[in-house]
């Protein structure tokens, strides 16, 4: 009896606080006006002019201002921040998850999750402000394994991409709710500017997955890009040091293909996991790169026993294990590591245990 009133108060109270947020979210649509709010980036001469009520996010897109925004602005992903000097309003708890102490003192936000109510102030990075949004045409779709396609997009008339080998574009996909941006990195060389090749892992019921692998040739496609912190040291006695794991594939190819372009003989490894030979893709095109460039060192590894009759004559176990194997100690080096949050963190120690400073491993989750 005791613990059924105590159930009700429970129930009733949280019934109360739902109703009261859902009627202030709706209050706040529908009957606050905010009115036109500047938004100045940078110390600008002249700020935006923008309807209050919207989120920054929203705000820049609608200026053509595209921030970083995996999740498509659910607050998620932790890649739209930006800093607000004034007008951001108290730091949300929605926020709080993606933003280190140091962070939240020195006025980073998430953009996906600051409304605009009065004029506002940000300070945005350079990079952010040369990204575009483009337009292209499938060109050619191939199957790699039984859940990852290669899809290659032409840009449309004389648009060209201007990339740093590793970064990433951010793809419109159609879904029930409206428009939403996924992220995937372009594996396409920066010598090609006007093509961006992705490499794309089925995610079964997946909005930006599902519509990557029913493209056909010829059907259209916007993203923005490119994005991304990945910064190859040009310095052609740095070894380069590439590790992924299914799609990681993609900035790794971008990479590679990118650096014997410019520097034929540069040093550089590529480790790529694999858990059965279901997944092998792009080995036979890396070996023949290898038979070029004397300096690059492909190795596959295989994690999941052989099936009974199977072959396989490279590595086993998982990759960063062939890393360990491989690479000597304290050598000048720079890394790029791709794939599952386990993976990357196995790699990430023994790339440290090899003396790579962590200022030269960047690494995307994925
Ligand atoms: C910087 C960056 C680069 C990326 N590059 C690539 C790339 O080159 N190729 C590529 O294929 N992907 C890449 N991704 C991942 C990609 O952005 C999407 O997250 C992925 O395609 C899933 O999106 P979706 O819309 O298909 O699935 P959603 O509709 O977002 O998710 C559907 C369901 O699947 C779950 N889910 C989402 N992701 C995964 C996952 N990885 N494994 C299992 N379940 C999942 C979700 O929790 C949800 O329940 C990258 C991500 C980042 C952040
Ligand atoms: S867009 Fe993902 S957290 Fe803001």
């Amino acid at each position: 009896m005791g613990f059924s009133i105590y159930l009700y108060s429970v129930l009733s109270f949280s019934g109360l606080v739902i109703i009261l947020a859902a009627g202030l979210m709706i209050a706040e649509r529908f009957l606050i006006n905010y009115g036109i709010c500047k938004l100045d980036i940078n110390a600008g001469e002249e700020p935006l002019e923008v309807e209050g009520g919207q989120t920054l996010l929203s705000s820049l897109y609608a200026s053509e201002i595209f921030i970083p925004s995996a999740c498509g602005g659910k607050g998620s992903c932790g890649h739209c921040k930006l800093t607000v000097t004034s007008g951001g309003g108290p730091v949300l708890p929605t926020e709080t998850p993606y933003l280190t102490r140091k962070e939240v003192r020195s006025g980073t936000r998430l953009a996906c999750q600051v409304k605009i109510r009065e004029d506002i102030f940000v300070r945005i990075p350079a990079d952010f402000l040369n990204v575009r949004m483009f337009s292209a045409t499938v060109e050619s779709t191939r199957v790699l394994t039984h859940d990852i396609k290669e899809i290659r997009f032409a840009l449309d008339d004389d648009q060209e991409i201007s990339q740093r080998p590793g970064q990433y574009v951010q793809v419109q996909a159609p879904s029930p709710d409206g428009p939403v941006f996924r992220a995937y990195s372009i594996s396409s060389p920066v010598y090609e500017p006007k093509v961006v090749e992705l490499v794309v892992r089925l995610i079964p019921g997946g909005i930006g997955s599902t519509f990557l692998h029913n493209l056909q040739v010829n059907d259209p496609v916007a993203f923005t890009g490119p994005y991304g912190e990945f910064y190859l040291n040009e310095n052609p006695s740095t070894e380069i040091i590439c590790v992924g794991g299914g799609c990681g594939m993609a900035p790794m190819k971008n990479i590679i293909y990118t650096i014997y372009d410019k520097w034929p003989d540069r040093s550089c490894w590529l480790f790529f996991g694999c858990r059965t030979t279901e997944d092998i893709f792009y080995l036979e095109r890396f070996k023949e790169l290898e038979k070029k460039h004397p300096n690059f060192h492909v190795v596959y590894a295989l994690s999941d026993e052989l099936k009974p009759g199977e072959k396989w004559d490279g590595e086993t176990g998982f990759i960063h294990l062939a890393a360990d194997k491989c690479l000597e100690l304290d050598i000048p080096r720079q890394a790029f590591l791709c794939g599952p949050p386990p993976m990357i963190e196995a790699v990430t120690r023994i790339l440290d245990e090899k003396g790579i400073r962590s200022e030269d491993i960047f690494y995307d989750e994925f």
